[in-house]
């Protein structure tokens, strides 16, 4: 598995993906085909933003409906090499890692649940891949001047926890998440960089 800065070549396996009813988004599903009509209207637009360090790209839709303006982000896809052993051309696409941070390592808004998210599509998982892309996406955290990330999850998610302590991430608190996510429960993990 490799990170790769998102283009136009991969776009056939996340369509297929997205068409197939995964969604990278758990906290909004419908995300998924909001995203596929993006990419359908203007690929080059929506392949634009993937690296957005000034946070100058489209609104954020947040889990209760309402819109926030972008900050300094970038995404990157999960790609299958042959050791994977993908099918197909469209199954080498494995799924999505995302950071996003404020100058200066400053706090992120509450709505923001962390600076790194990631989602792996159910036909790739339980087989390390989202546990490599925290690893990779680490020196790109470094590059941007971050000194540490937090990231956030579930109570019950056993294996996102994981990832995050396997690459030293310690548990900083039990918090609620916020009127935007209907006060659901969270935990929030520190990685030192
Ligand atoms: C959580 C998720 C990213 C894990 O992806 P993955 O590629 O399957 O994870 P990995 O294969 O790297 O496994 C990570 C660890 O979790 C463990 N694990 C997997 N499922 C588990 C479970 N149900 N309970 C406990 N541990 C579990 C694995 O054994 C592995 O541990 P190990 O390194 O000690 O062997 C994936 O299930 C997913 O996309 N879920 C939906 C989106 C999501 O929850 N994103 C994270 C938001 S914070």
């Amino acid at each position: 598995m490799q990170l790769v800065r998102p283009a136009i070549t991969h776009l056939p396996g996340v369509m297929a993906a997205l068409r197939s009813g995964w969604s990278p988004n758990t906290t909004r599903p419908e995300a998924a085909q909001e995203e596929l009509a993006t990419i359908e209207a203007d690929a080059a637009d929506y392949l634009r933003w993937m690296d957005d360090p000034e946070g100058r790209g489209p609104p954020v839709t947040l889990a209760d409906g309402r819109q926030v303006p972008r900050i300094p982000g970038l995404r990157r896809w999960l790609w299958a090499d042959d050791s994977d052993a993908p099918a197909t051309e469209i199954q080498r696409f494995i799924g999505v890692i995302s950071l996003r941070w404020l100058p200066g390592n400053a706090p992120l808004p509450p709505h923001v649940l962390g600076h790194v998210g990631y989602a792996i599509v159910p036909w790739h998982a339980g087989r390390g891949h989202a546990s490599a892309a925290l690893g990779a996406i680490l020196p790109l955290a470094r590059q941007q001047g971050l000194h540490f990330i937090e990231l956030t999850t579930d109570p019950d998610n056993l294996a996102s926890q994981r990832v995050i302590t396997r690459h030293g991430g310690v548990l900083v608190e039990h918090f609620d998440k916020g009127p935007t996510y209907g006060h659901k429960p969270g935990l929030r993990y520190r990685i030192d960089l």
